[in-house]
């Protein structure tokens, strides 16, 4: 069974595969058919980007795609995670995409069930996929990852997707920064640069900014004025490099990470984050379901 539940342990070879692989997509080459797999999407947390475009990409690759609600599911009469993912295995689906609201809640179910799982985002842990369709973003921007230069702004300590992020982007050659504010305590990793967001935005290639994750503070942040103090107005963004872009892994907090207008400025490429989303989740269900594939249509 092949698993993706974290970027961590993927050599950089597949991750470049992954990368190629999902611009063949985008790029309408021939599809290949899995229409004899049965995939389900168990999404225990909300999710418009991550649970719809795994739908889509699994329709695009003719699998049977099964709905699941976890707000009808019986998890609400009090079955477990593991009991559910067993049943799942049970009734014949072979691959689930699984979020949940626990770190690594795939620890229990790894070796115990006979189905692949991918990774839709594990607490404050991982968000593979979402970094996978950040770097093909930033491969289609760039051509390259050595030497291009990030500052990530937000909620650092306590998203997954800026978790994921980092690491692969540094394994990739990249320098990845992270935008000090006052609100929470800062992210640690000595390998990681803390800086004020006006001192390096003129430098940098992307401003990745992020949500403030308002279900994962255990104590209350006054947000009031985050914008103008910590996040990318306006008047910051004239000061980016021509040549620079914005990404944000949405959803967007409009007024507070980032200034309205900017969403759909000429250098966002936040809506483009979403539409690869789609082709990199149909590549990762290829790379996971190895050996399912039916002649290329
Ligand atoms: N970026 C992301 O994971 O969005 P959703 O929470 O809508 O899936």
């Amino acid at each position: 069974m092949r698993h993706l539940l974290t970027l961590d342990d993927m050599p950089i070879e597949t991750i470049r595969k992954l990368i190629t692989r999902a611009i063949d997509f985008k790029l309408e080459t021939p599809m290949p058919c899995f229409d004899q797999v049965y995939a389900a999407n168990l999404f225990f947390e909300n999710s418009t980007r991550t649970k719809c475009s795994f739908e889509v990409a699994q329709r695009k690759l003719q699998m049977q795609v099964i709905p699941f609600d976890a707000q009808t599911s019986s998890i609400q009469k009090g079955e477990t995670l593991y009991d559910t993912v067993k049943t799942m295995e049970a009734i014949g689906i072979d691959v689930v995409v699984i979020r949940d609201r626990a770190d690594a809640y795939y620890a229990d179910l790894i070796g115990s069930v006979n189905l692949s799982i991918i990774n839709g985002g594990d607490g404050m842990g991982n968000h593979p996929t979402q970094a996978l369709l950040d770097l093909m973003t930033i491969y289609e921007q760039f051509g390259q990852f050595e030497g291009i230069e990030a500052v990530i702004v937000g909620d650092v300590l306590h998203s997954r997707v800026a978790h994921s992020n980092i690491k692969v982007m540094q394994r990739l050659g990249m320098k990845v920064q992270v935008a000090k504010t006052a609100l929470w305590a800062p992210y640690e990793d000595a390998t990681v640069p803390t800086v004020a967001l006006d001192e390096v935005i003129s430098d940098v290639d992307i401003v990745m900014l992020l949500r403030i994750q308002h279900e994962r503070h255990t104590q209350s942040y006054d947000t009031h004025d985050f914008l103008n103090m910590y996040g990318l107005t306006t008047k910051r963004s004239q000061q980016m490099k021509s040549t620079s872009i914005i990404m944000h892994p949405a959803p967007i907090n409009r007024n507070v990470e980032i200034a309205e207008e900017l969403i759909e400025a000429p250098n966002s490429r936040i809506f483009t984050q979403m539409t690869n989303g789609v082709f990199m989740r149909m590549a990762v269900l290829e790379y996971v379901l190895e050996g399912w594939k039916k002649d290329d249509k």
